[in-house]
């Protein structure tokens, strides 16, 4: 099935995914996973450097905090529940989605330590140690392997499965997350 939306509107990965890409929610997360992707290449490329600024630090410490724990909720509280209901048998769904879950379960139980990694860094600027180039070339690694598999079979099964009203559902609860429902509301009154 081919998208509608231009891949350019996906963006460079450069900045946050631009939220108005929510009321198509699986284009939303295909650029999200470009996003993560280009980050994981920040995060290797700071690994390598002999010195890490207070700004890289705090623009990848915003990342870690802010962005991407929205789109592992996105996925792990609606996408995949949804997913779940809409497959048939044949596409084999419940070994996907514990494949998943162990795999954002393993992403979410080694943020925290590749979050206080950056945390003073983003005050001072600085030096990574060895233990930090270590955690994270390992975290990215995890991440590159996990967006391979979402992108070659989750998103493809989402696209193929989801009703409009499952892709309605996972808009309002996408939007609801970041707080961006009754600003949607507030626009549609006006
Ligand atoms: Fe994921």
């Amino acid at each position: 099935m081919i998208s509608r939306t231009d891949p350019a509107r996906r963006g460079d990965g450069l900045s946050p995914t631009d939220p108005r890409l929510i009321g198509d929610p699986l284009e939303f997360i295909a650029a999200d996973h470009l996003r993560i992707r280009a980050m994981c290449g920040e995060l290797d490329r700071l690994a390598g450097a002999a010195h890490v600024t207070a700004d890289e630090a705090a623009a990848m410490l915003s990342f870690l905090t802010e962005e991407l724990p929205l789109l592992v909720a996105d996925e792990d509280e609606d996408l995949l529940p949804l997913l779940m209901r809409r497959s048939t048998p044949e596409d084999d769904m419940p070994r996907l989605k514990v494949r998943l879950d162990q795999e954002h379960a393993r992403i979410n139980a080694n943020l925290p330590e590749v979050i206080d990694s950056f945390e003073t860094l983003a005050e001072t600027g600085g030096a990574i140690s060895d233990l930090m180039v270590y955690r994270l070339g390992d975290f990215a690694g995890q991440i590159r392997r996990h967006l391979i598999l979402e992108n070659a079979v989750m998103l493809p099964f989402a696209r193929l499965r989801l009703t409009r009203s499952d892709l309605e559902t996972l808009t309002r609860r996408m939007l609801a997350r970041r707080g961006l429902d009754r600003m949607m509301e507030r626009d549609d009154a006006q």
